[in-house]
């Protein structure tokens, strides 16, 4: 018998390997903040990083009942948004009900804020764009994931959340990240990518964190692609 999905998937596979060496681009479309417009990046992924996205609820390694919240790309996937109508996305909806469909569950510890909820909502209404507020009020948030330096992009990264663990004389499995020289090590056997990227194999990093989002990830990902220079 045929099946359709698989076929599907084997497209996707061909077409995402046809792309193998192009860098990967994500750009979040900036938006004036100042107009009460909310930004993906500033205001929602933080909800979810927060509340959602966390072990055994909808990271990307548990991603249970197949939702994962934890970036971006994969809240439209599989988060249930229908684009522009909040009331009928199954994310907001599911902040509204009662009893053991409510989320997050009544008994998690985790609960929003009724700001929060109209977030979600007036982010969904005015389209579920990927966006970020603009760069002149928030720089350190705009994405661009190209051109990448280890100085001025990935040293920074690391420096907000590896290298207090992985530094001096007790780094964390002996992995040091405070200096290109380490860093290089660990860009080139795998490990660095792989471990941010929560890949089988590798212990998920930032350890007792959220994953980073998927613009930070292309940062670190095309840095190494390019060779991983001391840039
Ligand atoms: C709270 C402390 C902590 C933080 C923060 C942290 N790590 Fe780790 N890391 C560890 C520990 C502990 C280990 C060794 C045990 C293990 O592999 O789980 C480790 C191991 C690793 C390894 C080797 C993993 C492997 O599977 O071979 C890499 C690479 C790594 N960390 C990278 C990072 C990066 C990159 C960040 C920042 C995004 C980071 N770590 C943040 C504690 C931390």
């Amino acid at each position: 018998m045929i099946n359709k999905g698989f076929f599907f998937f084997a497209l996707v596979s061909v077409l995402l390997s046809c792309k193998h060496d192009s860098l990967i681009e994500i750009k979040a479309t900036e938006i004036d903040c100042s107009t009460g417009e909310v930004a993906f990046v500033n205001k929602i992924q933080p909800i979810f990083d927060a509340n959602c996205a966390t072990a055994s609820c909808h990271n990307t390694t548990d991603a249970r009942d197949g939702v994962n919240l934890a970036t971006y790309s994969s809240v439209i996937e599989t988060g249930g948004v229908v684009v522009k109508d909040a009331a009928n996305s199954e994310l907001y909806e599911v902040l509204n009900e009662t009893g053991s469909k409510m989320m997050p569950p009544a008994n998690s510890g985790f609960s929003l804020s009724n700001m929060q909820k109209e977030d979600i909502k007036n982010w969904i209404n005015s389209g579920a764009k990927n966006s970020v507020c603009d760069s002149i009020i928030s720089p350190s948030l705009q994405c661009d994931s190209l051109m990448i330096s280890f100085k001025d992009d990935i040293m920074p990264l690391l420096a907000e959340s590896c290298v207090s663990c992985h530094k001096g004389s007790t780094a964390n499995g002996s992995v040091w990240l405070d200096n290109y020289t380490d860093v290089k090590i660990w860009a080139d056997n795998g490990a660095l990518l792989g471990s941010i990227k929560h890949e089988a194999n590798y212990s998920n990093m930032p350890d007792g964190s959220p994953k980073w989002n998927d613009c930070k990830i292309a940062k670190l990902a095309n840095w190494i692609k390019e060779g991983a220079l001391n840039n």
